[in-house]
């Protein structure tokens, strides 16, 4: 009985391991692309380690724009910003242009890219939710 219940807690161990997984990969590879993206379109401002520039462009490390809502950091690609806004203490007021000409898995894979680097560790951005926000425009 016992060994029934071990190899039992055992299967149900390495289904959630390969589970997890194949979940890992498709963040992987989405992050992977994002990374082409974002060198392409936003390190020039946001810079390679996402710290930004001081007093310029805020940095995109931890910040709850990064951490919190996906509809507001998806819209934020789509829309641009324009309003001061405080990241850390510092001020920031220079505008942020629309992005609205990438598509929406470019978005998505930005938006995972970012929040899977910098230390940040956010779950995925999909390409659906962006889909979602572009069409409440
Ligand atoms: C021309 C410079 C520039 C480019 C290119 C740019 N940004 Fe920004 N970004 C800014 C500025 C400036 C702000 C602050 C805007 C404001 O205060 O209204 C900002 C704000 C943000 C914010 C919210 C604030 C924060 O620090 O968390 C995020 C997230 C962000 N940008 C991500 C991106 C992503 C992703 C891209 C590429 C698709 C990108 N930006 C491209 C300049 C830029």
């Amino acid at each position: 009985m016992r060994k029934i219940v071990v190899s039992i807690v055992l299967l149900l161990g390495f289904i959630m391991m390969v589970q997890s997984q194949t979940i890992d990969i498709k963040t992987k590879s989405s992050i992977s692309r994002g990374k082409i993206v974002y060198e392409k379109y936003c390190l020039t401002c946001h810079q390679a380690d996402g710290g930004g520039v001081p007093r310029m462009n805020p940095p995109i490390i931890q910040t709850t724009y990064v951490s919190g809502s996906k509809e507001r950091l998806i819209g934020i690609v789509l829309k641009g910003l324009n309003q001061p806004i405080e990241v850390n203490g510092d001020e920031y007021e220079n505008p942020m242009a629309s992005h609205a000409y990438l598509s929406d898995l470019q978005i998505a894979d930005v938006l995972t890219f970012v929040r899977n680097s910098f230390g940040n560790k956010y779950p995925a951005v999909l390409p659906s939710e962006v889909k979602v926000v572009r069409a409440k425009k």
